[in-house]
């Protein structure tokens, strides 16, 4: 219980927040209800969808996943929001909280997030900031362990920007205890501060600048755009060039790779058509697992019985 009496409202901000428990129950969960879609876990409950940024598959993926489990959505924009014209972040946190049941937040600004939670009384789901991406990774574990088994001890080589996502796979790696292979070149690696948290945790994270190296005997090679939606359009990624994901780099990963990527992907810049289109590449599975990881999540958020 708070200070107000009410039991404390759980969030759904970021991966290192949870201990490996958690998370394995919300990947058990997240496969039931892959296996049983559609049911009333959440009648009556409506969950607000906040997009500073543009997005399909979180938008698609959490209104479908509130309709299968009974309830409903209203999305806003920036441009629909008084957000957009200077309310500040808690008092939208403090209105919101007073119709609906549940907020996620798309934003390129991680303190309105923090701000967010801090001032609502309802929980707040992480869609994306310029930080982490921790809604993908629980769709992209589930999708290696759908296809390879348990990810515990693997090795995962990740080629290319030290971005959102990839940092969410930092974190991934320290809790659910794989090797994560970094390459990436030198101003495009993930921040210090994240290797250190990394280092601190045990965690197995390498960084190298050899996407050979990093590929070597992987159990799935992952990737991401050049220039995220929080980076200037105008970046200058040419750096990235020599971490494409090309079929000369899968060949040096296990016979049975898989090949991950959030979407949306750009053939010829980061990943080649002949690999995303190709034997190893899983990114349509990845894109469904989206449905089923974040009806876990809500269930366990809004739920009775989860
Ligand atoms: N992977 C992902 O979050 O996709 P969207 O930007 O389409 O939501
Ligand atoms: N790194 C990408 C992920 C998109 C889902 C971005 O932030 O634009």
């Amino acid at each position: 219980m708070n200070q107000l009496g009410r039991p404390p409202v759980r969030h759904f901000l970021d991966l290192r927040d949870f201990d490996t428990a958690t998370l394995r129950h919300l990947l058990t969960l997240a496969a039931q209800l892959k296996r049983h879609p559609v049911q009333p876990l959440l009648t009556g409950r409506t969950l607000a969808l906040l997009f500073e940024k543009p997005s399909t598959r979180t938008r698609v993926s959490f209104e479908v996943a509130m309709r299968q489990l009974g309830g409903a959505v209203t999305v806003l924009t920036d441009r629909d929001m008084q957000l957009g014209r200077g309310e500040t972040v808690a008092d939208t946190a403090r209105v919101l909280s007073r119709y609906v049941d549940a907020i996620m937040l798309r934003t390129d600004r991680v303190w309105k997030l923090t701000e967010l939670a801090a001032h609502a009384t309802i929980p707040v789901i992480n869609g994306l900031t310029e930080a982490s991406h921790p809604c993908q990774l629980m769709a992209d574990i589930l999708t290696f362990e759908e296809h390879r088994g348990p990810i515990e001890g693997r090795k995962i080589a990740w080629l290319g920007d030290g971005n959102n996502v990839a940092r969410s796979w930092v974190e991934a790696a320290i809790r659910f205890g794989f090797t994560l292979h970094m390459a990436s070149p030198a101003d495009c690696e993930i921040p210090s501060a994240l290797q250190d948290w990394a280092r601190a945790e045990g965690g197995q994270i390498t960084i190298t600048r050899n996407p050979e190296e990093a590929a070597e005997g992987a159990a799935a090679v992952v990737t991401d755009c050049w220039v995220s939606m929080s980076d200037d359009p105008g970046r200058d990624a040419r750096s990235l060039a020599a971490y494409r994901v090309t079929a000369d780099l899968m060949a040096r990963a296990a016979p049975d790779a898989l090949f991950l990527h959030c979407l949306p992907a750009h053939r010829g810049e980061e990943v080649t058509s002949d690999v995303i289109d190709g034997r190893w590449s899983v990114v349509f599975d990845e894109a469904e697992n989206r449905l089923h990881a974040q009806k876990a999540i809500l269930a366990w958020l809004l739920g009775d019985r989860c």
